[in-house]
């Protein structure tokens, strides 16, 4: 048996790979590598013992999803494997249903077909759009209500898990999910093996350390008359090793008939200055920050309520210091100032 990674060449996807691989488990990694780097996938194979294979194919691509699933005896997916820039999504909102929702309904269609029992889908706080005041921090009871197509696309998946899990249930197939709702995922796996590579970086932890590298000259604030106690948005950052151990809890945990939804944070927000002074401390250099305008669709604060995770599967993000996350995501980009291409 195996555990399908669909985005696996991807920043989150990899370190899921790699937490996998470290759990014992065997694992298939499926990317287009559209954005993804066969870099890390070969980073990955160094540690893996032979338990990692490796498909080139699209989510979309019924025939390669088909044949992955039944060589590799699948029982259990984790699928990252979207497009994921939200100023992109509105450029080209068709080119994320297509990717992110119609792709998907391959791979749901696909997996249930052959038998697989659980499915951990990568969902994103992005599905709540701008919650009122009385649901910060968030729960997962929080009214979703999107406000761009990456999040729309992210909100028909978690539809479509659920119709088909009602149905499968009904017709007693064996067939759980699990829709992970993430906060800002940051930082890199502290042995330097494998680390975020986004292009364009729109994330804002790398986007601070570009700077540091005088990949940028400077660093812009948008907007800094919010309502947060420095004026400066206030966001919810997890590190991605803590993202990845709560979707082996989650998958674990999984029985058929589940349809579970989880918000990844870790409880608290930090501001873009907090962000902007740990990138400072951490890397002992200065650079110039300058002020911008709000961006629209930016709310003031975003964080999570982690309490449900934590009451029903134990679990907790361990890295709860900024300073501790952006010492990761140094370390990474230390070495690899321009990613896997460096
Ligand atoms: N990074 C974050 O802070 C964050 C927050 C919320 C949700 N997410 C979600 O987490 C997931 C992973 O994000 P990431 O930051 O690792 O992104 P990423 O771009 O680094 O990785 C995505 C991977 O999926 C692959 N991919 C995309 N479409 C594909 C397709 N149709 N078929 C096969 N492979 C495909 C890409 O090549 C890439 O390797 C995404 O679903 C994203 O929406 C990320």
């Amino acid at each position: 048996m195996a555990i399908l990674v669909t985005g696996g060449a991807g920043y989150i996807g990899s370190h899921a790979v790699k937490g996998l691989l470290a759990a014992g488990e065997r694992v298939v990694a499926l990317d287009n590598l559209a954005v993804g780097h066969r870099e890390a996938i070969e980073a990955l194979q160094t540690v893996a013992d032979g338990r990692l294979a490796f498909v080139e194919a699209d989510i979309g691509d019924r025939d390669a999803v088909r044949a992955t699933l039944a060589d590799h005896k699948v029982d259990s997916i984790m699928h990252f494997a979207a497009l994921a820039q939200v100023g992109e999504s509105v450029e080209f909102p068709l080119r994320y249903y297509r990717n992110n929702a119609a792709s998907a309904l391959t791979l749901i269609e696909e997996a249930l077909e052959a038998g697989v029992e659980r499915f951990i889908f990568s969902s994103t706080c992005a599905t709540y759009g701008e919650p009122g005041p009385g649901f910060i921090p968030i729960p997962e009871d929080c009214p979703q209500s999107p406000i761009n197509p990456y999040g729309r696309s992210k909100l028909h998946v978690e539809h479509m898990l659920r119709d088909a899990r009602d149905a499968a249930a009904a017709a007693g197939t064996r067939f759980g999910f699990a829709a992970l709702r993430y906060f800002n995922v940051s930082g890199s796996d502290p042995d330097g093996l494998i680390g975020e590579d986004h292009s364009p970086e729109t994330h804002l932890i790398p986007v601070v350390i570009q700077a540091v590298l005088g990949i940028r000259e400077f660093v812009t604030i948008f907007g800094e008359d919010y309502d947060t106690p420095d004026g400066t948005c206030v966001r919810d950052y997890i590190h991605v090793n803590d993202l990845i151990d709560a979707h082996i809890a989650a998958m674990r945990a999984l029985k058929p008939g589940d349809g579970r939804a989880y918000n990844l944070g870790i409880g608290k927000g930090y501001s873009v200055r907090e962000v902007i002074d740990s990138v400072k401390r951490v890397t002992g250099v200065d650079f110039e920050v300058r002020s911008g305008q709000r961006r629209p669709g930016d709310p003031p604060k975003l964080f999570a309520n982690p309490a449900k995770i934590k009451a029903e599967l134990g679990w907790e993000a361990r890295f709860q210091s900024l300073d501790e996350i952006v010492a990761t995501a140094w370390n990474w980009f230390r070495e690899h100032p321009r990613g896997y291409g460096s």
